[in-house]
């Protein structure tokens, strides 16, 4: 009665893709495991965090719950008890709330019989999402529902890419939590400012992501490395940025990666580096480790 949400992390393009601009994300292995199984009272567990929310509780992931459970396809429910086991860093960029969400959605559906498509547990977890961002693009519920490495437009569906080589990258932790909805606000306000000037590093980010795409289907790490860069320079004027982030982004590219930047949300979380080999990885997880900060290895694609 087990379902899985993998995380994900943005290549290119991220916050752009609230305002409709396209962006390039790849699943990773790690994730959520979550478990149903009939009880006298519907509740979600969160081992890692210590949380137990009955249905209808009034907190965040209470609510989330209700509102998968409320929007089952064979709702109502009889009362199903979800123990989540997370792999993930929260609020860290890696989509940990879509893969809880995602690994609810597919656990409550194994223990009822539902069998659903990726799109259909993707549309149902973007209910879970809205419980935690006021305005998710969508992006990470459908990374988390699909994995791979796709280009995402709101509202469209996911587009598989065709990853001539698999990426190396490797992901550092600033150990600072973000809040998704209170970065996105900020975003929103820097529009409300300059609207011209906004929509020229919209233009920009979409450019670095059609190219982004190309790179990734050419296997061109060296050039996607750079429109790396060139996206974190945009996101850094969006103040997306930290010291954390930043000391961690100028370790890598010491250490010889390819491209560095940080992603999700921004304001703390994650930064990846695209990386050549494991070797190499290795080389930049221990200068990002040198720092004071968790770093890990993995390949997408
Ligand atoms: O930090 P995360 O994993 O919540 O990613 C958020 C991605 C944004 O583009 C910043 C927001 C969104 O809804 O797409």
């Amino acid at each position: 009665m087990s379902g899985f949400g993998r995380g994900k992390v943005i290549l290119l393009g991220e916050h752009a893709v609230v305002w409709g601009v396209p962006a390039l994300a790849a699943g990773l292995d790690r994730g959520v495991l979550a478990e149903a199984r009939p009880a006298r009272i519907a509740a979600l567990a969160c081992a890692p965090w210590g949380t137990d929310d009955p249905l209808g509780a009034d907190t965040e992931l209470g609510r989330a719950f209700s509102a998968v459970v409320e929007a089952h396809p064979r709702a109502p429910l009889p009362p199903l008890r979800v123990e989540a086991s997370v792999a993930l860093p929260a609020g860290a960029g890696l989509g940990c709330s879509a893969a809880l969400g995602v690994a609810v959605v597919r656990a409550l559906d194994e223990a009822t019989g539902h069998a659903a498509s990726d799109a259909e547990v993707a549309e149902r977890s973007l209910t879970w999402e809205r419980v935690f961002h006021g305005n998710p693009s969508g992006l990470d519920n459908t990374m988390v529902a699909h994995g791979g490495v796709a280009r995402y437009v709101r509202g469209a569906p996911l587009e598989r890419l065709d990853v001539r080589r698999p990426l190396r990258l490797v992901v550092g932790d600033s150990g600072e939590p973000s809040s998704t909805r209170a970065m996105v606000e900020g975003v929103a306000r820097q529009r409300e400012r300059d609207e011209a000037r906004f929509d020229k590093s919209l233009a920009a980010i979409a450019a670095l992501v059609e190219n982004g795409r190309l790179a990734i289907e050419a296997g061109d790490a060296h050039a996607l490395g750079q429109l790396m860069d060139l996206n974190q320079h945009l996101l850094s004027a969006w103040m997306l940025s930290t010291t954390a982030l930043e000391d961690m982004i100028g370790a890598a590219r010491a250490a010889g990666a390819k491209g560095a930047k940080l992603t999700g949300a921004g304001g703390g979380g994650c930064m990846i580096a695209l990386v050549e080999s494991a070797e190499h990885g290795a080389a930049v997880a221990r200068a990002i480790e040198a720092l004071g900060f968790a770093a890990f290895e993995t390949e997408v694609g």
